[in-house]
């Protein structure tokens, strides 16, 4: 849960990534709906062939997903982070982008989905779009899980988003889902992350 390289790191407000720099070895460029190009458009290689998977299955259910936010290296992290700061403040922006070093972005685990249009990528409508409906629905059938679920900030440290997936493994995921355990902190018996430390 600490190794960087594993599925089952949780990286978190208490629980930063470890080298802060740290930079997937196997980032890959999944064959999938692209929302985004250059390093965004990069995963790990395991989260890349789970999305592909989760896509096509996605696509032949009459549901589209487009990649919206891949892989975040530490220094776009930082300018992600401080313009959050900039137009929100840093109380707010806490609530919603992690600081650098602190995103599971970089750690090519995690990505953002969109729906290629419509008004609500990364918005609280998202979630009621059929890409984020889909996906809350399936998303562990192919090792994900939505991260950040409705209500759970004073666990996960951010605000409910729909749209942020990350790999964990089909078994674990699939066993999460099974037994309703909604973030991955509970699921792995690690303290709650409302704040910075
Ligand atoms: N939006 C998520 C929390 C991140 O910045 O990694
Ligand atoms: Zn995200």
């Amino acid at each position: 849960m600490t190794d960087p390289a594993s599925p089952w790191l949780v990286v978190n407000k208490h629980r930063p990534l470890s080298p802060a720099d740290y930079v997937p070895a196997d980032l890959i460029q999944p064959n999938i709906a692209l929302a985004v190009s250059g390093e965004s458009a990069q995963l790990n290689s395991t989260t890349a062939a789970a999305a592909e998977q989760m896509f096509a299955t996605a696509a032949g259910d009459g549901v589209t997903m487009t990649l919206a936010s891949g892989y975040r290296s530490y220094g776009t992290q930082v300018a992600t982070y401080n313009s959050y700061v900039a137009s929100r403040g840093q109380a707010e922006a806490d609530t919603a982008s992690a600081r650098p070093g602190f995103s599971e972005h970089q750690t090519g685990w995690a990505f953002d989905i969109g729906d290629g249009g419509g008004a609500c990528g990364f918005q609280p409508c998202f979630a009621e779009q059929p890409a984020a409906v889909w996906a809350k629905a399936n998303a562990h059938r192919f090792g994900f899980v939505v991260r950040y679920p409705w209500m759970f900030h004073q666990i996960t440290g951010y605000y409910y988003e729909s749209w942020h997936l990350r790999y964990i493994g089909v078994e674990a995921a699939t066993d999460m889902a099974a037994k309703g355990i909604a973030t991955l902190e509970e699921y792995f018996g690690l303290e709650a992350a409302p704040g910075y430390l």
